[in-house]
Order: structure tokens, then C-alpha cells, then sequence
């Protein structure tokens, strides 16, 4: 793993962005997922810029989701397929054959896994994994204590997750469950970008570099994977 540390937020999206290029340019055909959240917003929003700036074509680029709440419609602004709709898919006009959300909705969210499982199968595998760190170590829904050789599942969600994921609805909303990749799919990623910033980071992220590696805080599971690479703030990595 590697760690790159940046000045601000600004300048580790800039970075995050350029990562993401690279890959658009090795692969054409390249397999994306990409986390939701406060984290990597301005990443998408630089993204999208760079992509219509320089005419980069990404009609044969596959989008998997990453997670989603259970039993939260796709049009309601805080759900996962909501964001990446309105930060990415929309504005770049991304086909929607080209574009595989969960289901979250489902009266069979185990077939949703499935279904999710051998689509990503079927895609060869994902080329790039982006995600966020949860205050608790999380990586998509895989919570603290997760089997590490999970593909796609429902996840129970951890108190501090239902908590915090409070942050992304404008009304008080039930949340229990999510549906997510699992970590099997996380080490299988060929590339993995995770990402934090802000003080309310720096904690985790010390964890994160320190703790033992363990799905006890499944953000340390970073430091067993091949290709990753850390991206974090100042205010994150605790530097003065
Ligand atoms: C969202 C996701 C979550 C977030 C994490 C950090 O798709 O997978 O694991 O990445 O909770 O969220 P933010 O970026 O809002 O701090």
C-alpha cells in the first residue's frame, strides 16, 4: 500500500481525479466502483470536468455500485443511486446499460447479491475500487467484524454507521440494513483507492496505518491489498 498525503481537500481530489484518468486511459473498457459519500465528491466533480475537457470517451466503461441503504428508493437524494446519478452518470450522460446499482428496493435482496456477484463476474472482474473510510473503519457495509471473504450481502448496519449515515437525508430516516460488495471483492479489485479527509478522519486513519490488520476495523484490511493507494488530507493524516 501506499500512502499520499496532500496539502487540502482540493489538492488530494485534484490527485484522486488524475488516479482515476489514469486508469480511463490504460482501459477503456475499464470496470469502476466507486463509493458515495462527503468524501469523494469533489473527486467526481473534477472527474467529470477532466472527462468533458478532454473529450475522454468512456462509452465502454462499466459502473458497479458499491453499496446501498435497504429499503431506500433510488429517488430519494440521499441514496447511493441518487448521488452517482446526479455526480457522475447525468452529467457525463453514461449509458445505462453501462450502469449496475443494487436494487435496494428488492423483495429478494439475496437474489440482488447474486445477481450483483456474477454481473462483476461476468465484467471480469473490478478494475478499480474507489471508497471512503466510515468513522468505524468501515469499507462500503462491511462493518466491524465482517467475514472477510464475503462477495456482495446484506450487511447489518453498525449503530455508528445507522448514526452517522443520518448526515446524507434531509428527513429522519429508518436505516438498518445495506446491501454492499464484500471484502473478497475489495481484495480482488486490481486497483484500490480509499480516501478521508478532515480531522473527524484523523482518528480512523491512524487506525487504519497502526492497528493490527483485522476486520476488527476492515480499513486496515488496505495494508494486505497489492495495489492501493491511500489518499488522505493533512487534517487526516494528523501531520501539524
Ligand atoms: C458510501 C460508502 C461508505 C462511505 C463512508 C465514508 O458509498 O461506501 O462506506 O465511504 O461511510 O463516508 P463519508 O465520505 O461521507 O465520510
Amino acid at each position: 500500500m501506499n500512502c499520499s498525503v496532500h496539502s487540502d481537500y482540493h489538492q488530494m481530489s485534484e490527485f484522486a481525479a488524475n488516479e482515476i484518468l489514469s486508469v480511463l486511459a490504460a482501459n477503456p473498457k475499464a470496470t469502476l466502483c466507486l463509493a458515495t459519500g462527503d468524501t469523494p465528491l469533489l473527486t467526481y466533480q473534477l472527474l467529470v470536468e477532466k472527462i468533458i475537457r478532454q473529450k475522454i470517451k468512456i462509452s465502454q466503461i462499466h459502473f458497479v455500485g458499491l453499496d446501498e441503504w435497504v429499503g431506500v428508493p433510488h429517488t430519494n437524494p440521499g441514496s447511493c443511486h441518487y448521488f452517482l446519478h446526479k455526480n457522475i452518470f447525468t452529467p457525463l450522460n453514461v449509458n445505462l446499460k453501462n450502469i449496475h446499482l443494487f436494487d435496494a428496493l428488492s423483495a429478494n435482496l439475496a437474489d440482488e447479491c447474486k445477481k450483483m456477484n456474477e454481473l462483476i463476474d461476468r465484467l471480469q472482474g473490478i478494475d478499480l475500487m474507489l471508497v471512503g473510510i466510515g468513522r468505524n473503519g468501515h469499507i462500503g457495509f462491511n462493518e466491524p467484524g465482517d467475514a472477510e471473504n464475503n462477495f456482495a450481502h446484506i450487511s447489518q448496519l453498525d449503530p455508528l454507521t445507522i448514526e452517522v449515515g443520518q448526515k446524507y437525508f434531509t428527513e429522519t430516516i429508518h436505516l438498518q440494513k445495506g446491501l454492499t460488495l464484500g471484502l473478497a471483492h475489495f481484495y480482488a479489485a486490481r486497483k484500490v483507492m480509499m480516501m478521508a479527509n478532515g480531522i473527524k478522519k484523523k482518528e480512523i486513519v491512524k487506525k487504519t496505518l497502526e492497528y493490527p490488520i483485522s476486520t476488527q476495523v476492515p480499513a486496515t484490511l488496505i495494508r494486505k491489498h497489492q495495489n492501493a493507494i491511500l489518499i488522505i488530507d493533512k487534517d487526516a493524516s494528523g501531520q501539524e
